[in-house]
C-alpha cells in the first residue's frame, strides 16, 4: 500500500494546491502529515483547513504549537486569520506516531518539539541516534520527520533517516516535496521503499499571493526562500554545518 507523508504547508495555497491534484491521482491509502500545517505563509486557514480535512492524521509542528498557543506577539496576522476555534486545534495536535510496516517499527514526528533543535540529515550520528529508541530503550527501524525542510535519506546503523522536505516552503529544491512509503502493512517481513517525490507548482502565483498579503511578518524572507529554496531568517544555516 501507498502511504503519503506530507508536511510545512506553512500557508502556501499554490503549493498545496499542487499537493492535492497529485494526491488525488495516486490514490494512496493513508495520508498522513507531520506538522507544520500555517505561519510563514499568507493563506494559513487554508492550509489548515486542507491538513485537517484530508489528513488521515495530523501531527504538530513548532510553528502550530507556537501559533496555535499565541507564543509569539508578531504572529498576530496568524491568530487573527485562524480564528479561536482552529487555534485550539493546533494546541491538540499529538506530537508523533509509529507505523508497523513491511516489518519495521516506523517513527514519524515533525522534529521540533520532539527534537531540541533543528536537525538535518547530516548532523552526526550523536545527535540523530538517539531518536531511534523509544523511552522505553526499545528500537525504531525507521525515523521519518520535516522540520528542516529539506528532502533527504541517509542509511544509518540500525535503519533509514529521512526528511521527507517541505510541501510549501522547500529548501534546496524549491518545489513541492513530501514522501511516499510504498509497503506492507503488519509485522511480516516485505519490501520498504520510499519515494521522495517532488512537483513544479506556480511559485510565481505564491509570490502574488504573499504580497497580497502583506501584514504576514517576514514576508520578504518567506518570498526570497519560495523562489530561491534558500534560508533567508537569518539564523545559522543548518546546510553548511
Ligand atoms: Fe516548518
Amino acid at each position: 500500500m501507498l502511504i503519503a507523508l506530507v508536511a510545512d504547508l506553512h500557508g502556501n495555497r499554490p503549493a498545496t494546491e499542487t499537493l492535492a491534484k497529485d494526491l488525488a491521482q495516486i490514490k494512496p491509502q493513508r495520508v498522513i502529515c507531520l506538522g507544520d500545517i500555517v505561519g510563514k505563509g499568507p493563506d494559513n486557514a487554508f492550509t489548515f483547513d486542507w491538513a485537517m480535512s484530508h489528513c488521515d492524521l495530523v501531527l504538530g509542528g513548532n510553528w502550530d504549537y507556537g501559533v496555535g498557543f499565541q507564543k509569539f506577539e508578531p504572529d498576530v496576522f496568524y491568530w487573527e486569520q485562524l480564528g479561536q476555534k482552529r487555534l485550539q486545534q493546533l494546541q491538540q495536535l499529538p506530537q508523533e506516531t509509529e507505523l508497523w510496516v513491511s516489518g519495521r517499527r516506523v517513527r514519524l514526528f515533525h522534529g521540533r518539539p520532539i527534537m531540541d533543535n533543528l536537525v538535518v540529515a547530516h548532523h552526526g550520528e550523536d545527535v540523530i541516534m538517539p531518536y531511534f529508541q523509544d523511552q522505553n530503550g526499545q528500537r525504531y527501524d525507521a525515523v521519518i520527520y520535516a522540520d528542516a525542510h529539506r528532502q533527504a535519506l541517509r542509511t544509518m546503523s540500525p535503519g533509514l533517516f529521512v526528511n521527507i522536505g517541505s510541501v510549501g516552503n522547500a529548501m534546496g529544491i524549491p518545489q513541492c516535496c513530501y514522501a511516499l512509503l510504498d509497503v506492507t502493512e503488519g509485522k511480516a517481513i516485505a519490501p520498504f521503499e520510499v519515494r521522495l517525490r517532488q512537483l513544479d507548482y506556480d511559485r510565481d502565483q505564491a509570490v502574488k499571493d504573499a504580497l497580497a498579503a502583506p501584514r504576514v511578518p517576514r514576508i520578504d524572507a518567506y518570498i526570497h526562500e519560495i523562489q530561491t529554496g534558500i534560508y533567508s531568517r537569518g539564523l545559522p544555516d543548518t546546510s553548511t554545518i
